[in-house]
């Protein structure tokens, strides 16, 4: 284990099941759609690339990059769109994966951001939820896993951009905040 963990909260195998579930699901509900598979950089990049390959559908992927955090372990409320999605999403139904959902602001600002762009369709699939936390109005479409209000990394999840190669989800030690 890494020395700045205090526990492990999800193992690698904890997560490979979590994900087969929410890939099953999304596997069902897109049956015969034509969607766009639309991450959050950079958090989303381990789930998102475990996801897509157990989803045995025909579909395009694509990324944006958004930014409301500073560097710490508080949402500022604030979201910019650092990098846009590639391609038109008029009239496509359109799945975001997101690592985790706190505050709910990052989701409900991409939500309306491409509803205003025409998508004709926009779910969310979060790898973990912290439910507690949340201040904006929005549905969760699929979530993997409900947690506390503890601040986690791991598998894409970083604190101050380090630990996001962990391959288990872990929550740190309090003097790494300090
Ligand atoms: P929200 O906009 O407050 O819902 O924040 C969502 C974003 O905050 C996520 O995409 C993460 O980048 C970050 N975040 C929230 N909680 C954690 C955590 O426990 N560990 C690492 N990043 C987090
Ligand atoms: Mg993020």
């Amino acid at each position: 284990m890494h020395k700045d963990i205090e526990s492990v909260l999800f193992s690698e195998k904890e997560i490979e099941n979590i994900v087969n579930i929410l890939a099953n699901q999304i596997e069902k509900d897109y049956n015969n759609k034509d969607f766009i598979m639309v991450g959050l950089l950079k958090g989303s990049v381990a789930f998102m690339s475990d996801l897509m390959k157990k989803i045995n559908l025909d579909f395009s992927i694509d990324f944006m990059v958004v930014s409301s955090y500073g560097g710490g372990t508080q949402s500022t409320g604030r979201v910019n769109v650092l990098k846009d999605i590639s391609q038109s999403v008029e009239g496509k139904e359109i799945l975001i994966v997101e690592d985790i959902i706190d505050s709910g602001n990052t989701l409900n600002f991409i939500k309306k951001y491409l509803t205003v762009k025409g998508a004709k369709s926009i779910k969310l699939c979060t790898l973990f939820d912290k439910p507690d936390r949340r201040t904006a109005d929005i549905t969760v479409d699929y979530v993997g896993m409900k947690i506390p209000d503890v601040f986690i990394v791991g598998y894409g999840l970083d604190y101050d951009e380090k630990y996001r190669n962990l391959p288990y989800v872990g929550v740190l030690k309090p003097s790494v905040y300090s």
